[in-house]
């Protein structure tokens, strides 16, 4: 089983080039079922989730062309498939951006049967909005064993209102593409604001449809009768982004963080400079350097344009090394999204979680330990760990970290990082968690 080996102490050096976003990839991929035509995505991430889909998108019959890299090609006009058939079972159980096959397949044909999708762990993971927005469009939705089936009333989805209960990126995500080709206008209302809702609307635009005020809480949606094809290239990763920041704050050093959108990063430059660190917004980059010791402060996550509850382990990693009391609260997920902690404690982190809350008391250094990747965010923050940790450690179950993060060892080594994937046996069996 691969693990990565990280000796720290090393600080970092020189430029790191952010990927497309994993989280607006995973909604364009299945939006593109909508289109009769052929997509041209470029700047799409080369990482395990965006491939689960691309193979899934295959095997319903689109025909998918890598041009590089970075660039495919997606045509789904002869895709008739409205079920996910049982050889793709695994696969849509696996990842979370799944169930926005739904929302394509019901727009598309009207009619739409997938599993219940999987994902991170972190506790119950409810879909009733995405229900409740579904049947706001006329669909009959239900769920039972494990599967999702949808049908829409005469074949075509209608055009409704819907406020959601919670702020949640997966249900606007749904609904906006179900919506795209209904037959009306739609209303959605108190929806969520990330960058990649934006990126979403900004693809299905460029391939016709008519969705406007996204980025701000309420987006409206004329159906159009169809889709057509066209090139479109994906924003930065803020979250990939956001881990390389937290990972220069916390090894020390001086990097250009290139191919970034600064204004999708202001949450956590604003944090990590009342930290001490120095971030300076270029037109597509940021500088952040740390030479000084950290300061600490008290972070809690909340939906965009708040602090990003996917940059939660990662910041919490850091504050371990400030001196000081500092409180982080999880405010989107219920159950806290702090299973890690455990494993942070291993490396002599100072750490009581109190329901939605960890109170962290600084400490003079962490230390090497083997650690596992509890998913894939949490993954992210041990290799932090380890960078910053004095001594050896070894980081399973890295396949979490593979499902949103391109190149992570490659990148990190260009920076002077000590650390490589190896291959060595496994000390006990994998858990699923992806997105
Ligand atoms: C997306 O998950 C991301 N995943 C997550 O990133 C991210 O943590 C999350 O948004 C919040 O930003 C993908 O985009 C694939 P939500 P999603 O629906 O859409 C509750 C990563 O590391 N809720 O915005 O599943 C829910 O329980 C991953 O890249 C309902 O109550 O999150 C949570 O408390 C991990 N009912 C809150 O809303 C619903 O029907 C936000 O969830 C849906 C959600």
């Amino acid at each position: 089983m691969e693990k990565y080996v990280i000796h720290g102490g090393q600080p970092l050096h020189g430029q790191v080039e952010i990927s497309g976003a994993k989280n607006a990839a995973v909604a364009i991929i299945p939006a593109a079922l909508m289109v009769r035509g052929v997509c041209r995505l470029e700047n799409l991430p080369e990482i395990s989730d965006t491939d689960t889909l691309l193979r899934i998108m295959t095997f319903l019959g689109a025909r998918v062309t890598m041009i590089n890299r970075s660039t495919v090609e997606l045509d789904c006009t002869h895709v008739q498939m409205d079920t996910l058939p049982s050889q793709m079972w695994d696969m849509t159980r696996r990842i979370r951006a799944s169930y926005y096959l739904i929302g394509a397949m019901l727009g598309r044909f009207g009619r739409a049967r997938s599993t219940m999708p999987g994902g991170c762990n972190f506790g119950v993971r409810p879909i009733d909005q995405h229900i409740k927005g579904l049947t706001a469009l006329g669909a009959d939705v239900r769920t039972s064993g494990g599967f999702i089936n949808a049908s829409a009333a005469g074949g075509r989805l209608k055009g409704g209102s819907v406020y959601l209960d919670k702020v949640s990126v997966g249900a606007t995500i749904n609904i906006m593409i179900a919506a795209a080709t209904a037959e009306g206008r739609t209303v959605i209302e108190n929806v969520a604001r990330e960058p990649h809702i934006v990126d979403l609307a900004n693809f299905l635009n460029s391939m016709g449809a008519d969705v406007r005020g996204a980025g701000t809480d309420v987006i409206k949606i004329r159906g159009v009768k169809s889709l057509h094809g066209g090139t479109y290239a994906l924003i930065p990763d803020q979250i990939e982004a956001g881990t390389f920041m937290a990972a220069v704050a916390a090894a020390g050093g001086s990097v250009k963080v290139a191919n970034v959108i600064p204004k999708h990063l202001d949450c956590i430059s604003t944090k990590l400079r009342e930290m001490n660190v120095e971030v300076e917004d270029g037109d597509d980059y940021v500088l952040v350097r740390r030479d000084g010791p950290l300061h600490p402060t008290n972070v809690k996550t909340k939906p965009y344009p708040g602090f990003p509850t996917d940059m939660q382990p990662q910041m919490t990693v850091l504050l371990c090394s400030a001196p000081g009391v500092s409180v982080m609260t999880e405010g989107v997920w219920n159950g806290g999204r702090f299973k890690y902690v455990a494993e942070l404690k291993k490396m002599g982190a100072n750490i009581e979680v109190d329901d939605q809350s960890a109170f962290i008391q600084g400490v003079d250094r962490l230390t090497g330990a083997t650690v596992r990747a509890c998913d894939l965010r949490a993954g992210a923050a041990m290799v932090i760990a380890g960078l910053a940790a004095q001594g050896v450690t070894k980081v399973e179950d890295v396949v979490f970290i593979e499902r949103g993060y391109q190149d992570i060892v490659g990148k990190l080594r260009a920076l002077g990082a000590d650390i490589a994937c190896v291959d060595e046996p496994e000390e006990r069996p994998a858990e699923e968690s992806a997105g």
